[in-house]
């Protein structure tokens, strides 16, 4: 039953605000709730947009929005697919990172649900407070590794309800079954432990084993509530990232967006980069610069991807190396991580990034290093001796932290290279040739991958679903745009894109006899039918 007067005004799935109709109004007790004026949806938006333009900084315009996101969802979400290329930065990366800062000083009423490590026996009990019982999709977080900002404990669950709004304004997943969590299980972060105005738990993070336990406990709760839910594992510590990731990701309906949505995205932009160096991936050796959780997830994506073209896993990590802090990862090197000993490759110990350029001979460049300016021009130089179109992509956030700008890998390499980087640089003109940087992001791809996990309650969200995702986004880019230096498509048409990524994802899941739903005639038409539209619902006179 519809709620009556305010309460229906506090309903932000339901608010129309002050575009009820008279009969409406009449309808649910609001007459005089409301100023007299009925004005649509496109006029709300533009008081919205005018709104905006008054907040002093980003920040402030990120409070704004999700204050109307508290209010009025269905204009919030119209609001966005307005200019989708504006509001996403601020709605999500790189403004986020700000807001989760701040997170305890701009704090306005909870979105979502917060479990403590102290309420272990009774985390069912605490999941079963949220209103929706259909939950779809949870996005979690520890709050461990948010961003490039390291542990910032419950302050980061700005990060799962960003990333929830957006399912729905990307990929328009209907966001009533989207719930936004935070696992809190303490801070090392000395700061927030030390601020009277920190929301977390205030004490030190609970060891790997309490930890697992904790993450066990919350598991089974949400597969017992929740049967058609699927678990986001986000901004977790990436030692336990991917320990977890490796336990459930068979056991239950997950994913790691760090993981294998940075895996799949990067693997869409080296599809499209082979198209430019007229390559085939098994031919390729690919140096990985950083080997941390983007890193071994990226060659690990790749790996799969190959093994899918008929490449054994062996030869495979054979095309990959990983270089770190410590240098190039070979067999000599101790304490390796369980994901990087795979890829620890017979060769003399070194620390020089140009000496394993000049022996390896990589025809692609990765950075995930965090550290920026570490691709020199003698290191684009090394590359483009070896390629005619080198692949180059310095993944690092922000942009501060990228391995090499744009202009500086163009203008290096004299607009050989084939470039990505993690954070949107603008065009770079050279002679008479604009080149248009790629942002690699994965807001391509979990979006899309969801919308089509939702519509046929796949059972799983194997690795097969990302690498179909990448495909189907690689698909998408025009031969002009790969004339530009483009391998990716422009986010300006990101609801199309990713629309038209999950039809293809859909289709896989199906094939893969992970769907929980009947095969329909016309999978197009089953996703279609589930889109949520940001429209008001309420008949009007
Ligand atoms: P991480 O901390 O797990 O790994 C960093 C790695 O870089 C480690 O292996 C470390 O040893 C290595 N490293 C540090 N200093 C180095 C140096 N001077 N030379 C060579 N290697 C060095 O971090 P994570 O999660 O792997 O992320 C790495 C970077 O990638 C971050 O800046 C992150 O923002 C970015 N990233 C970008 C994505 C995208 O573009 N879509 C997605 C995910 C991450």
């Amino acid at each position: 039953m519809t709620p009556q007067g305010t309460a229906l005004l506090h309903d932000n799935a339901l608010n129309e605000s002050t575009a009820f109709t008279s009969g409406e109004r009449d309808q649910f007790g609001l007459t005089g709730l409301l100023p007299t004026a009925v004005e649509t949806l496109d006029n709300q938006v533009k008081r919205c947009l005018m709104q905006l333009t008054k907040k002093p900084n980003l920040l402030e315009q990120y409070i704004y929005l999700n204050q109307l996101a508290d209010e009025n969802q269905t204009l919030f979400f119209k609001l966005l697919s307005t200019d989708p290329e504006r509001f996403l930065p601020i709605v999500y990366d790189p403004v986020v990172g700000a807001a989760c800062l701040e997170f305890g000083h701009i704090y306005r009423r909870p979105n979502g649900i917060y479990l403590s490590i102290e309420q272990r026996g009774k985390i069912r009990e605490v999941l079963s407070h949220w209103p929706v019982k259909d939950v779809r999709f949870i996005c979690v977080s520890s709050g461990g590794r948010i961003l490039g900002l390291g542990d910032i404990g419950a302050n980061g669950m700005g990060i799962p309800v960003g990333k929830m709004q957006l399912y729905t304004a990307c990929a328009a997943v209907p966001p009533d079954g989207l719930l936004p969590l935070l696992l809190d299980s303490g801070t090392d972060n000395e700061s927030l432990l030390a601020d009277p105005l920190y929301l977390g738990l205030r004490r030190k993070r609970a060891s790997a084993k309490d930890l697992d336990t904790f993450v066990d406990e919350f598991v089974d709760a949400v597969m017992e509530l929740y049967s058609r839910c699927c678990i986001h594992f986000e901004d977790w510590k990436g030692t336990d990232a991917v320990r977890l990731l490796e336990k459930y990701k068979d056991k239950v309906c997950c994913y790691n967006d760090d993981i294998q949505g940075t895996g799949s995205v990067v693997l869409a932009a080296l599809y499209n980069a082979l198209k430019i160096s007229k390559g085939k991936l098994k031919d390729q050796r690919i140096l990985m610069f950083g080997a941390g959780s983007a890193g071994v997830g990226i060659s690990d994506m790749i790996v799969s991807a190959a093994k899918l073209e008929g490449v054994s896993i062996e030869a495979a990590r054979d095309q990959i190396s990983l270089f770190d802090v410590k240098g190039l990862i070979e067999p000599s090197r101790t304490n390796l991580e369980a994901g990087q000993t795979h890829y620890a490759h017979k060769h003399a110990p070194t620390t020089s990034l140009l000496d394993a350029i000049d022996s390896i001979k990589p025809t692609v460049l990765i950075g995930t290093s965090t550290v920026g300016k570490t691709f020199t021009k003698e290191v684009v130089e090394a590359m483009t001796k070896l390629n005619q179109r080198p692949v180059i992509f310095a993944l690092s956030n922000p942009t501060e932290h990228a391995e090499c700008t744009a202009e500086e890998a163009y203008t290096w390499s004299e607009g050989k290279a084939v470039y990505a980087a993690g954070v949107q640089f603008p065009p770079v003109k050279l002679g008479n040739k604009t080149y248009l940087p790629t942002q690699a992001n994965n807001v391509y791809i979990f979006p899309a991958v969801c919308l089509a996990v939702y519509t046929t309650a796949s059972k799983r969200v194997p690795d097969e679903l990302f690498i179909e995702a990448a495909k189907a986004l690689a698909d998408q880019v025009s031969t002009h745009q790969l004339d530009q230096g483009l391998l990716l498509p422009l986010q300006k048409d990101i609801l199309k894109i990713e629309i038209e990524t999950a039809i293809t994802v859909a289709k896989k899941v199906f094939e893969l006899g992970l769907a929980r739903i009947d095969k329909p005639a016309d999978i197009a038409k089953l996703v279609n039918a589930s889109l949520y539209k940001p429209e008001y619902t309420h008949s009007k006179e």
